[in-house]
């Protein structure tokens, strides 16, 4: 059986006092998980050093929601590999949509900074989705595949072996709308194939591909319950300790 990774994406939430609060919430009510169930928790960069120190001895992981491509130097504002190893982070998120849509990424960068994760003993949670408008021209699986092309480009079998893809339709994410078990299990199978033509089968079929947009409570269950669907990266219910606990719960 894959394993199943379920990330909290807490985006430009929660200050540090917040930060603790969630943490104790979370390490209350997930005390133990199965071994191929493993939660992943992204709080922003200013609660990443008191988040690691809370998490340690906790089953939890910790990860950050981006990192710069460059190992250090004259980049204000940015933060690198080495420092977010630093503060406890095993996975970084990179090339959110929102990263794309409001910072300009592209697949190109997305793809240098996997690299430089994966070099850097971080495992890289990729993020690929269509928009709404792709979706309704019906070009969604041509999006997708330019997508995960790129962000994978030139990576090696072994570099690929870290990698986390998440599919999140740009049109699910905190709108309330999910895609339909169906209609995520689709691209998922497709991404899954497209990982097996670019490798083999056999990495293919490790390769855990994350869900993500709406993600509650109440959907989680169905979402897991598809093929391909292998965990969730989960935006507005990782913020309350209650519903992300219970997404976390319908995995297991
Ligand atoms: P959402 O966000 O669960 O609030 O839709 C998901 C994400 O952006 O990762």
């Amino acid at each position: 059986m894959r394993n199943v990774i379920i990330a909290g994406n807490w985006k430009m939430y929660k200050d540090m006092t917040a930060t603790a609060e969630l943490i104790e919430g979370l390490k209350s009510r997930l005390t133990s998980l199965p071994p191929r169930v493993t939660v992943v928790i992204c709080p922003p960069f200013t609660s990443l050093a008191i988040a690691g120190t809370l998490l340690k001895g906790s089953p939890l992981a910790l990860g950050a929601q981006n990192m710069s491509q460059h190992d250090e130097g004259a980049f204000t504002g940015e933060i690198s590999w080495n420092m977010i190893r630093s503060a406890g982070c095993e996975y970084v998120i990179l090339g959110h949509s929102e990263r794309r849509q409001y910072f300009g990424e592209k697949d190109e960068l997305i793809n240098t900074k996997a690299k430089k994760a994966i070099a850097s003993m971080l495992k890289p949670i990729l993020c690929v989705g269509e928009t709404l408008a792709e979706r309704e021209q019906g070009i969604t699986d041509r999006i997708i595949t330019a997508q995960v092309r790129g962000v994978l480009s030139g990576l090696t079998r072994a570099e690929m072996s870290s990698v986390v893809i998440a599919y999140e339709p740009v049109w699910a994410i905190g709108t309330g709308k999910t895609a339909t078990p169906a209609q995520a299990q689709e691209v998922h199978q497709m991404i899954r194939k497209l990982v097996s033509q670019i490798y083999d089968w056999p990495l293919a079929e490790q390769t855990v591909i994350q869900y993500g947009g709406s993600v509650k409570p109440d959907n989680a269950a169905e979402l897991f319950s598809q093929n391909d669907i292998d965990g969730a990266l989960v935006g507005g219910a990782c913020l309350k300790a209650d519903s992300f606990a219970a997404i976390v719960n319908a995995a297991k």
